[in-house]
């Protein structure tokens, strides 16, 4: 077995665990290979969060049969959240996948390709008892700008969500080991990194004796690191964001003006049915904190449409919402019926077509907001991180972020990939800037 393709779908979770997948591979001598048809191994890192992630894994994995066929030597692996929650189901219904492993089980993939060279078709989707969230290699697909995890799993049950159930209970890692993967990041060329956790804020849950750190503690430790210019994080759980990660966010230097505070519904009573443990006016002081503290903050957020029960009424809250807070973008979703979760067997359950029609209404209303919010940057010169050269490919152009999370592209050479630059901005695009450096 030569080389190797990953095939990576959902979160920012995901795509970093297909980092590490990739860093054990090559640790293995495996070349990363461009395409699918070109590769030994292919590994589907799957994503389950809504109905429609779960087709399109289906479909994806259909694509594969005929490469198979033509190569039998060919090893197919399913990892991720789907494998987590069907594990043995798929060899059933995609008898060409080879193997299956989960959530907690990524640093047993030499083993298992092992296993696969004799024969096997192992699924290994257990929770491990002592599942230590050791470091394992990972080759990242951007240098100057890495994920970082510093937690993982989730404890929070939101009634429509898969996730606690793929990924297992919330576990924090040291603060000592988060700091020393940085800093080996930044001596090989990262500027900015992105702290990973299902729930940012609760950080720190468990740890104990000198490994004792809240999220704002380790925002201070993490901004102490040489080097390192820019520092994120997703995502936030409103119920708590504490005063002390504001004051935090505001003072140290490194830590961009940026949240992403995801508020699923401006309804209290759907809040309460999907168990977020917060209510509209509670979300909407913590936000109001937050500009207080960072005037200029960019903030962006998840929204849920047509949850069970959710009223026209309810709905029209929501929209309410976003026309009045005017988030610089949104994520939103149509409810989607998720097996295990509590949401699933709760009355009121609706129609596609009223889900739709919601969805369509929340998009449009987002896109005339981010426009607009766009065209407002233009004429103003924001510091922008340069981390690679213009998707479009074409020559002589380069693109990067504001502190606030905005993508620039402008005129200028690949030798800025990395540094900090003064961008004046000329265009405001659907989803990106266009501007000159000054
Ligand atoms: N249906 C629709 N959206 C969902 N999300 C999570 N579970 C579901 C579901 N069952 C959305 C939430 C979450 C984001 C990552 O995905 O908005 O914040
Ligand atoms: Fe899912 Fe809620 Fe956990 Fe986020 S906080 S991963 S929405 S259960």
């Amino acid at each position: 077995m030569r080389s190797y393709k990953v095939l990576t779908f959902g979160c920012q979770m995901n795509e970093h665990d297909s980092e590490k997948m990739s860093g054990l591979l090559a640790a293995e001598g495996l070349m990363k290979s461009d395409t699918a048809e070109d590769a030994d191994l292919i590994i589907i890192n799957t994503c389950s969060i809504r109905e429609k992630a779960e087709q399109k894994f289906f479909s994806e994995v259909g694509k594969l049969k005929e490469l198979k066929a033509a190569n039998p030597g060919l090893v197919i692996a399913v990892s991720g959240c789907i494998a987590q929650q069907e594990g043995r189901k798929i060899l059933r219904r995609a008898p060409h996948v080879d193997l299956i492993f989960g959530n907690q089980n990524i640093k047993d993939l030499p083993d298992l390709i092992a296993s696969r060279t004799r024969g096997n078709r192992e699924v290994r989707t257990d929770f491990p008892e002592a599942y230590e969230h050791e470091l394992l290699p990972a080759v990242r697909t951007g240098t100057v700008s890495s994920f970082v995890n510093i937690m993982f799993g989730c404890d929070n049950f939101c009634s429509y969500c898969v996730v606690p159930h793929v990924r297992g209970r919330e576990k924090s890692r040291r603060p000592s080991d988060i700091v020393a993967e940085i800093t080996t990041l930044v001596a090989g060329g990262c500027r900015e990194v992105t702290l990973l956790g299902q729930n940012v804020n609760s950080y720190g849950r468990g740890l104990e004796g000198t490994d004792a750190c809240t999220f704002p503690e380790l925002l201070e430790m993490v901004d102490g690191i040489d080097g390192l210019e820019r520092i994120r994080f997703v995502t936030s759980h409103p119920k708590d964001l504490s005063d002390s990660l504001v004051e935090a966010m505001a003072r140290l230097p490194k830590v961009c003006e940026n949240i992403h505070l995801p508020l699923q519904s401006a309804s209290d009573s759907v809040l309460a049915g999907m168990n977020r443990k917060y209510t509209f006016a509670s979300y909407m002081e913590k936000l109001g904190k937050l500009r207080a503290a960072m005037p200029g903050i960019t903030l962006s957020t998840d929204i849920i449409v047509g949850f069970p029960g959710e009223t026209e009424e309810d709905y029209r809250m929501t929209v309410d919402a976003l026309e009045s807070i005017r988030y610089d973008s949104i994520f939103s979703f149509k409810y989607s019926e998720r097996p295990n979760t509590k949401a699933l067997k709760m009355p009121g359950h609706l129609p596609e077509g009223v889900k739709s029609a919601r969805l369509d209404h929340v998009i449009d209303l987002q896109n005339r907001i981010t426009e607009e919010k766009n065209a407002g940057c233009v004429g103003k010169t924001y510091e922008v991180l340069v981390e690679r050269p213009d998707k479009t490919g074409d020559a002589g152009r380069v693109s990067g972020k504001t502190r606030g999370g905005k993508i620039v592209n402008f005129a200028g050479g690949v030798s800025l990939v990395g540094r900090l630059v003064t961008v004046r901005i000329t265009e405001g695009k659907k989803h990106s800037l266009v501007g000159e450096m000054v």
